[in-house]
């Protein structure tokens, strides 16, 4: 896909030489562009009048589909009511009007915004993020399927004085937008096209394309540093775990990282806990927080930030079988502490827990790490918010500040010392769950045992990370968070 932007004063954009142009308004009505002079007759005219025949509601998502509108170059317009003129509104409008078109014959679209504040590098990241989004279609085990969108090219009309912010807009945008579309990808790979070895893959390629130095660590080499807990849950499959270590130096070797760990479940039946039956497909998703780190690496590696940046990725199936860990199993983790495993589907805090020990050998700035974690966390905040997890209040304004500029959205929840009581075990330093009520508490608790030597933030993803229902797969949150964060520890 190719993303530019063309200066264009508003009076002009019935020329504008396109197949589609979309004409974004705000829901106020006043479609008196920022950029001064106004539509040109032909388009305000099908706005107010559109408005005033009923055709047209002056509310958010109002959409008006025209073909070749006397008097206007490109072939289609499509008017499309946006609610306000935040990057958010305008990222929502510019799905709407490229879901209109995607179907269509448009390969060059043109977008345009009639409101009356002017654009800056958000607007522009949102355009991108949003057309790659609403033309992503997944194909890869349904090669049959035609494809989503013939649109190969889009162009942002804005003024003079916008264009330099939305050009650095636009080009952090395609950065965020391609980890995104890696992500989602990846995530919706059923768990036989995606697994441990798969993503160790997928690491190594983005090694070779962006130079970054990977590592992929073996059963043996685990075994070697003592994890455990995280051979623990890799023991019942037959599939090779991997232990994924890659890592961007954009700045002196001094400089501490950022490092993000990201829970790579390729299939979560429970083990010997096993789920029930009902949407176990779904658990291929169970990597969601291994492919959104690898979507953030990718973002960042093409950004060349002046920062350094590590990504762990703990690898393995969760599956029930002949070898697998059973209730009650008492396993030492990297770190020395012992842990009474009480239900082997809490597997995700059981590799976490390694990874993050491991995290401590490169000294870091911060540790995120990211997972599908609990369903705890679903029942909490839905599929809107992913769940945020710190002590530290810095991190904790570092991330929610991350979340509002990347549009990926996450709220913070307590981690008080009461939440921990759950943990306790009559064999072991702890047991890997507690009890039912704050699931995604007591879940964040047991990781945060393992992360003393450095400052820490833990995002549980599992209702962010995939939509059920007719739009069912997965999102690619929240490499767009993440990307965020990451790049702001560089400012
Ligand atoms: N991968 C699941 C969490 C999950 C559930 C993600 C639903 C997405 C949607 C995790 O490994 C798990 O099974 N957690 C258990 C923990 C429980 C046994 C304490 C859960 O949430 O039920
Ligand atoms: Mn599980
Ligand atoms: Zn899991």
């Amino acid at each position: 896909m190719d993303f530019r932007i063309q200066v264009s004063s508003p009076d002009s954009w019935a020329d504008v030489a396109c197949d589609a142009l979309v004409l974004i308004v705000p829901a106020d009505g006043g479609h008196q562009p920022a950029h001064d002079p106004a539509l040109p007759a032909v388009l305000a005219l099908a706005v107010s009048d559109a408005t005033a025949q009923g055709d047209l509601s002056p509310k958010a998502g109002k959409c008006l589909y025209l073909h070749r509108p006397v008097g206007v170059r490109a072939a289609r317009v499509v008017i499309v009511v946006a609610g306000a003129d935040t990057p958010k509104a305008f990222k929502a409008a510019v799905v709407l009007g490229i879901q209109q078109l995607k179907g269509g014959g448009s390969k060059h679209v043109a977008v345009g915004f009639a409101g009356s504040a002017a654009l800056n590098d958000a607007h522009a990241e949102a355009l991108v993020t949003a057309v790659l989004d609403a033309t992503y279609l997944y194909r890869h085990t349904k090669p049959s399927a035609p494809a989503a969108s013939n649109i190969a090219k889009v162009t942002l009309l804005c003024s003079k004085a916008e264009s330099k912010a939305l050009q650095a807009g636009l080009v952090r945008g395609q950065a965020i937008g391609a980890g995104v579309l890696l992500a989602r990808e990846w995530a919706n790979r059923p768990g036989n096209h995606c697994t441990p070895t798969h993503l160790a893959q997928v690491a190594r390629k983005l090694g070779k394309d962006h130079e970054l130095k990977v590592e992929v660590l073996d059963r043996k080499a685990c075994e070697k540093l003592g994890m455990g807990s995280f051979l623990s849950v890799a023991q019942g499959s037959a599939e090779p775990l991997r232990f994924i270590v890659a890592r961007y130096d954009g700045a002196a070797k001094s400089v501490p990282p950022v490092v993000l760990v990201g829970k790579g479940i390729t299939f979560d039946t429970g083990g010997i806990s096993l789920k029930p039956g009902a949407e176990m497909d779904e658990m291929k998703y169970d990597m969601g927080g291994a492919a959104s780190v690898l979507g953030a690496l990718r973002a960042v590696a093409e950004l060349k930030p002046k920062l350094n940046l590590v990504c762990i990725i703990p690898s393995c199936e969760n599956m029930p079988g002949g070898n697998a860990v059973k209730p009650g199993d008492v396993v030492t983790s990297m770190s020395g502490q012992t842990i009474e495993i009480l239900n082997t589907d809490a597997e995700g805090r059981l590799i976490l827990c390694d990874a993050l020990t491991y995290a401590e050998r490169f000294k870091p700035a911060v540790v995120v790490d990211v997972a599908t974690l609990t369903g705890a966390c679903v029942v909490a905040l839905g599929h809107h918010h992913s769940g945020l997890f710190t002590a530290d209040d810095t991190v904790a304004t570092q991330m929610l500040a991350a979340a509002q500029a990347g549009l990926d959205p996450c709220w913070r929840m307590p981690l008080d010392e009461e939440y921990d009581e759950g943990l306790k075990s009559h064999y072991a330093d702890m047991a890997n769950i507690g009890s039912r009520a704050g699931g995604a508490i007591t879940a964040a608790m047991f990781l945060r045992r393992f992360t003393g030597k450095y400052r820490w933030a833990h995002l549980d993803i599992a209702g962010s990370a995939w939509k059920s229902g007719a739009a069912k797969g997965s999102t690619g949150r929240p490499v767009s968070l993440l990307t965020h964060f990451v790049l702001a520890q560089a400012a």
